[in-house]
């Protein structure tokens, strides 16, 4: 059974490895990509989307445009984390096709309109605006038509990673995440709770570079990148590829545990804003809203994307 999926997306290094992870598995089918400004502005992420999937060997997956900034908020990017271009760290050529031409939103409504009932999963791997704005539009059609979101975004355990109480995704709209967490439509939440344990191996980067592919070589470049940053700043020697931890959910799920509970996004306080609040000890009568993923066997985890990323050019 194939999950059919849109990959809602600012990337971002972890990102690139999400989408080069769903594009070298069977169980997805990817209707497309839509970008929303995040960790680099629109244009820039949209301009790596592009890249990634014509480095996938997939130049016919659609790239659609998004969000350029939040609902309510100015924009707020992560450079420190993810360089200039946002996929710093290999010597990208330019997309050799333009994004869409088209607003992701229409076209997401549009797919939607021609989908099954129940039957497209929504994977946001960066703040949550489209798919706010999306829920705003056509409530009904969404509900109707999406079998489950899948989210890399929150924190609870562990604090947050760009605010004291909030993680990236959400922090940056709030407004959008909370719209999201409530809409009544099954949600997975992927938090830093969980990917922050899951750190690469050691010896991640040689494993990349054996591949002797360009993905090989794309992947190590990013790779080197990334943890130099992040090594920095968190004072560890390997990092968690966040957004693609979220997509190994959708395939192994056997390798990951959670606990079904509600979660609140906070959008008032300036202290606390965009924090994820986790009823995890069941103390409301608030409803079960999100299955939130704090567990997950990042050996094994690691060892078959390595061999999925084995199979791109
Ligand atoms: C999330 O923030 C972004 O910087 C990453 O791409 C990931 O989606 C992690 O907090
Ligand atoms: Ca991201």
């Amino acid at each position: 059974m194939t999950e059919t999926i849109i990959i809602d997306t600012d990337p971002g290094h972890d990102d690139a490895f999400a989408i080069l992870l769903a594009l070298a598995s069977p169980e997805l089918e990817v209707l497309g990509l839509t970008t929303v400004a995040g960790n680099v502005p629109l244009a820039t992420v949209s301009a790596n989307a592009r890249r990634i999937v014509e480095l996938a060997g997939r130049p016919d997956i659609p790239v659609f445009p998004g969000a350029d900034r939040p609902l309510l908020r100015p924009a707020m990017h992560a450079h420190d984390v993810h360089g200039d271009m946002g996929i710093n760290g290999h010597d990208w050529p330019p997309p050799r096709h333009p994004p869409e031409g088209r607003h992701a939103l229409d076209w997401m409504v549009e797919a939607l309109e021609a989908a099954a009932d129940h039957s497209v999963s929504l994977v946001p791997l960066g703040p949550q605006t489209n798919l706010g704005l999306l829920l705003r539009r056509a409530p009904d059609l969404a509900r109707r038509k999406l079998r489950r979101i899948v989210a890399m975004g929150g924190a609870y355990f562990q604090g947050g990673n760009y605010a004291p109480a909030a993680e990236f995704n959400i922090l940056v709209d709030p407004e959008a995440a909370a719209i999201v967490f409530g809409a009544g439509i099954e949600l997975v939440a992927v938090p830093i709770d969980c990917t922050n344990l899951a750190l690469t191996p050691e010896s991640w980067i040689p494993d990349l570079l054996a591949l002797g592919s360009e993905t090989g070589r794309a992947c190590a470049g990013m790779m080197r990148f990334f943890q130099e940053s992040g090594n920095r700043m968190h004072g560890t020697t390997t990092r968690p590829l966040h957004d693609a931890v979220a997509m190994a959910y959708l395939l192994w799920p056997e390798l990951f545990t959670g606990r079904l509970c509600n979660v609140e996004i906070e959008t008032a306080s300036e202290l606390s804003l965009g924090s994820t609040v986790v009823d995890w000890f069941g103390r409301t009568p608030r409803p079960r809203n999100c299955l939130w993923i704090t567990g997950c066997d990042a050996a094994t985890m690691y060892a078959r994307m390595l061999q999925r990323l084995a199979t791109l050019p």
